[in-house]
């Protein structure tokens, strides 16, 4: 029994710890975390929970398969439990498939965090439609919200698409620009215009505004 029990500090608090990610569109929530398994050189297991004949027997089934030295993601968690307008064919297509249940999702997640060597993160664009339940602490230990562009994370773009002639009043003017625009611009929508302008330092001044229309 007492190898079952995840491994504690000595004041009988597990080791273990949830993710969540949170905020718009675009602005690095799943390139982050691809970015950390590259780091720690873990593997990534994606689960998607709004996968047909995804059972809650063959969900406890993938996680005890899942490797060691893995992060757990689940993407779009807000997603996988929502009511969705179903037309009469996809209802049909639906019927009789047994789909994972909240329930189930919880148990998995509480198997989870409790294995050792692995990392459980999960991403939602709605942080507001979750079921307390699921990003209590506990399962969800650490949220953090992933936001729009900053000047800085604009600044050190401009430096790295153009390392010659990125000035501090170049890549200043650049933010200026993009300041105009008075709306907020996520790192997605930049790197498009960045792609755009590859080898034209200048042009992408001239032309922030036409960001996230190219
Ligand atoms: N902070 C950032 N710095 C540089 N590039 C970024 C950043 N955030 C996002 N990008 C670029 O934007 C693209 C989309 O980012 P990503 O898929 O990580 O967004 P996301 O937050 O997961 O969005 P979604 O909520 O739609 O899943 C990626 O190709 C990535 O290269
Ligand atoms: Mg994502």
């Amino acid at each position: 029994m007492q190898d079952m029990l995840p491994p504690t500090n000595g004041i009988g608090i597990p080791y273990r710890r949830g993710y969540l990610l949170y905020g718009p569109p675009g602005c690095g929530k799943s390139s982050f975390i691809t970015a950390l398994a590259g780091e720690l050189e873990y593997s990534i297991c994606i689960l998607n929970l709004s996968e047909r004949g995804l059972t809650d027997d063959r969900l406890q089934h993938l996680m005890s398969v899942a490797p060691q030295q893995s992060i757990i993601l689940l993407e779009d968690i807000d997603a996988a439990f929502v009511k969705r307008e179903e037309s009469s064919a996809t209802k049909v297509a639906y019927e009789g498939l047994n789909r994972v249940t909240f329930s189930g999702l919880l148990n998995m997640l509480d198997g989870v965090v409790s294995a050792e060597a692995r990392i459980l993160f999960m991403t939602t664009n709605y942080l507001e439609r979750l079921d307390a339940a699921l990003i209590r602490p506990g399962r969800v230990d650490v949220k953090e919200y992933i936001g729009h562009a900053t000047d800085y994370q604009l600044k050190l773009m401009y430096k790295r698409f153009y390392p010659e002639a990125a000035t501090l009043s170049n890549a200043t003017d650049f933010v200026n620009e993009i300041k105009k625009l008075d709306r907020p611009v996520s790192m997605a929508e930049v790197q498009g215009l960045f792609m755009f302008y590859k080898n034209d330092p200048k042009g992408i001044i001239e032309n922030a505004d036409k960001i996230g229309t190219l």
